[in-house]
């Protein structure tokens, strides 16, 4: 059986020399982490990251990206805006590009995401309500036809639910076409690829607490209308200091089955940069965040997946909505940090 090597052991291989002896052959390289992918295709889920197509064409990107992962998101280039900033001109290549590689080295896609009130072109802000149900429509359809039979799921409906928790989030969506937008965004997007796995796809409500209760019962409510929803993605975008419980976690996921849904953790980063304390000890802390969240997902029946949004600390959104930090499993010269291992871990059930 092969043995995966572990942080410590990593460190002390790529030593190279005992302390005050003569160097005589050069330092050996790094060896390479044993793959994500394998341990979590033993575990019986997927892994994934989320990429932007022009990173692809970077070789240390692309061989970290190859190695670790077996599923792949568009970080942005599958939303409407980068689609069709001009009406009726719809550019597909970003997305045909992720879709391709994927392809090629065996990885599954899911697409993100057909309807989110974020990444709009402009022009879909001054429809009028009729002229909105029809662009709506429409764009659901084109872009799930587009991708039928390529992508293996979609986040259909992205952040509906308010901020706090409290209702429906007032999009143009909902204003324009009332609350059903969703089920019907649901609805199109099953004629469009039936096979496809649809989900919902939300922040803040991966563990028990009133926004995770406003999601549940969205999900109920549309299961009960027999509406084609498979799941619900939660994001975990979160703060090493302030993790969601890892019992949580795992009862809301469980209710979520119950009502014969999967989940998946879809959009993970574990944000250190107000930890405040010694690199060292927060990127410790950070290892182990990452590891009781990965865990509940291989502990539970109905989680299909981790994605990870985006693997290498060279490339995150965070730095922009949140400033300086090291979010990610690999650090920015695409080495792997104690989070990577944490992950690894979780999916060999250490
Ligand atoms: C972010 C991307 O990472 C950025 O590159 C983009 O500019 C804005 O969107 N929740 C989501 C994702 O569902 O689509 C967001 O992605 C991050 C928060």
């Amino acid at each position: 059986m092969k043995r995966f090597l572990v942080g410590a052991a990593l460190a002390v291989a790529a030593c190279g020399h005992a302390a005050g002896s003569t160097p005589t052959a050069p330092t050996p390289p790094t060896p390479d982490p044993d793959p994500l992918r394998a341990a979590a295709t033993s575990a019986g889920k997927l892994v994934g990251a989320a990429v932007q197509s022009s990173f692809l064409n970077d070789s240390r990107y692309s061989a970290v990206f190859t190695r670790h992962f077996n599923y792949v998101t568009a970080e942005y280039e599958m939303k409407w805006d980068p689609i069709e900033r001009t009406r009726g001109a719809e550019d597909f290549s970003g997305g045909d590009a992720i879709v391709s590689y994927a392809a090629a080295h065996g990885m599954q896609v899911k697409g993100h995401t057909l309807v989110w009130h974020g990444a709009i072109p402009a022009w879909v802000n001054n429809l009028s309500a009729a002229d909105l149900r029809v662009e709506f429509e429409r764009h659901i359809r084109s872009v799930a036809s587009h991708y039928s039979g390529r992508v293996v799921a979609w986040d259909v409906v992205n952040e509906a639910i308010s901020d706090n928790g409290f209702g429906l989030r007032d999009s143009i969506f909902r204003q324009n076409l009332g609350d059903n937008y969703i089920a019907d965004a649901f609805r199109i997007a099953h004629e469009a690829d039936p096979q496809a796995l649809l989900f919902y796809n939300d922040y803040a409500g991966e563990g028990l607490g009133g926004k995770s209760d406003a999601i549940y019962d969205l999900v109920r409510g549309l299961r009960m209308q027999g509406v084609p929803i498979d799941g619900v993605g939660l994001q975990m975008h979160i703060r090493a200091g302030a993790p969601p419980s890892d019992t949580g976690v795992a009862a809301n996921m469980r209710r979520l089955a119950a009502l014969g849904l999967r989940v998946n953790i879809s959009e993970m980063d574990v944000r250190i940069g107000d930890l405040g304390g010694a690199t060292t000890a927060n990127l410790a802390t950070q290892k182990t965040v990452y590891h009781s969240i990965v865990t509940v997902c291989v502990a539970e029946p109905a989680c299909h997946g981790v994605t990870f949004w985006g693997f290498t600390d060279a490339h995150s959104w965070i730095y922009n909505q949140y400033g300086a930090d090291a979010p990610l499993l690999f650090d920015t010269q695409y080495g792997p940090k104690p989070a990577f291992y944490g992950v690894l871990d979780a999916f060999m059930r250490r």
